[in-house]
């Protein structure tokens, strides 16, 4: 019995390099190993002797385990050390730097955009994505049927009646506009607010739609307040977030809750003006939606339209961000791809 301990702890001692240690291993513990017979044979031992075989059986096994244990931890040593006298292994190599995480860029691009408003006194104030038809739609002169809403292809949570359209419809809003009617319906003017947040459309996802998408609304109410105060606003925003060399034009356009519309466009930062395949030729990328608030909006909402007056402007997000950062393509900002996200 001692020869069979001897030699099973000289099996683990002899191993030069871990490959013959876990072979050793094998052979000792394994499923046809040494030590794993011993207990199968205590089956074929008269019961009086079953206990005492048994115990050294896994005395054995206690003892090989530890030696294992040992050897690997000193064949493993060895190995490093010669690792490093080969020089494959720079002990004195810096260690690696753990990355610290970041804000994603469309909530910078956010903050960037609502910080230059407040820095002109808006304040910032949020709202439901869960919404009723009444604050996303009819309140913004769109009542049911309205030709209008067919441009935008909702995703509803709840519907009336299949048939018809209904205020009390609610719905996964389609533009942040909805946060204007809320905000004037329980306060009074003046009133300068910016609000970021989601948007929902059905649309198929493709390089340039997104079922999901970010707004920054903004819109301004008071006493006197014209299109020349839309323009000089949008002028100044325009600049602080593409440069001051960027042109700026304001294109006629229409929209069911402002009257005049405009669209905003920038001077294509790739061609300058000249035309290319990222302005389509025009010279000309579109950047943001506004125009004065259409005196039925104010009428849903309380107000004299005789004595109030205000603008209102939509900005798409992930649309500036890309515009900002020549990026093609809006699903980048949702794949979460850490080598995306790390650029910015
Ligand atoms: N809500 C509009 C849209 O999503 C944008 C807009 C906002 C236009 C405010 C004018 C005024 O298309």
């Amino acid at each position: 019995m001692a020869a069979l301990v001897d030699d099973a702890l000289e099996a683990v001692a002899s191993c030069g390099t871990l490959a013959e240690l876990e072979e050793a291993r094998v052979k000792l513990l394994g499923k046809k190993g040494l030590v794993t017979g011993i207990f199968k044979g205590l089956a074929v031992l008269p019961r009086e002797e079953k206990p005492a075989v048994g115990q050294i059986g896994n005395l054995l096994r206690g003892l090989v385990e530890e030696r294992l244990q040992d050897r690997a931890r000193e064949l493993s040593e060895l190995e490093e050390t010669s690792l490093i006298d080969e020089g494959a292994l720079d002990v004195s190599l810096p260690g690696r730097r753990s990355r610290l995480g970041h804000r994603h860029l469309l909530a910078s691009v956010a903050d960037e955009i609502t910080s230059i408003f407040v820095s002109l006194g808006y304040e910032i104030v949020s709202g439901p994505e869960v919404e009723f038809d009444y604050y996303n739609f009819e309140a913004l002169n769109q009542p049911a049927h309205h030709p209008a809403r067919s441009l935008h292809d909702t995703l509803y949570v709840r519907r009336e009646n299949l048939e018809r359209e209904s205020p009390e419809d609610v719905l996964l809003r389609t533009h942040t506009s909805p946060v204007q009617v809320r905000v004037m319906e329980s306060r009074k003017p003046p009133l300068y607010i910016v609000s970021p947040g989601k948007a929902y459309r059905k649309d198929e996802m493709d390089a340039t739609h997104s079922a999901m998408f970010h707004q920054v609304e903004g819109f301004a109410v008071g006493r006197d307040i014209n299109m020349g105060h839309l323009k000089g606003t949008l002028e100044v925003f325009v600049r602080k977030l593409f440069g001051t060399d960027r042109k700026v034009r304001f294109r006629p356009h229409f929209f069911p809750f402002t009257e005049p519309s405009a669209e905003v466009d920038i001077s294509c930062y790739v061609c300058d003006g000249a035309g290319c395949g990222l302005c389509k030729g025009s010279g000309w990328l579109e950047i943001l939606g506004s125009g004065m608030i259409d005196p039925n909006v104010f009428g849903y909402v309380g107000y004299d339209p005789e004595e109030y007056t205000g603008f209102a402007f939509g900005v798409g997000i992930e649309r500036v961000a890309m515009l900002k950062y020549g990026i093609d393509d809006i699903r980048v900002f949702f794949e979460n791809d850490a080598r995306f996200l790390r650029q910015f």
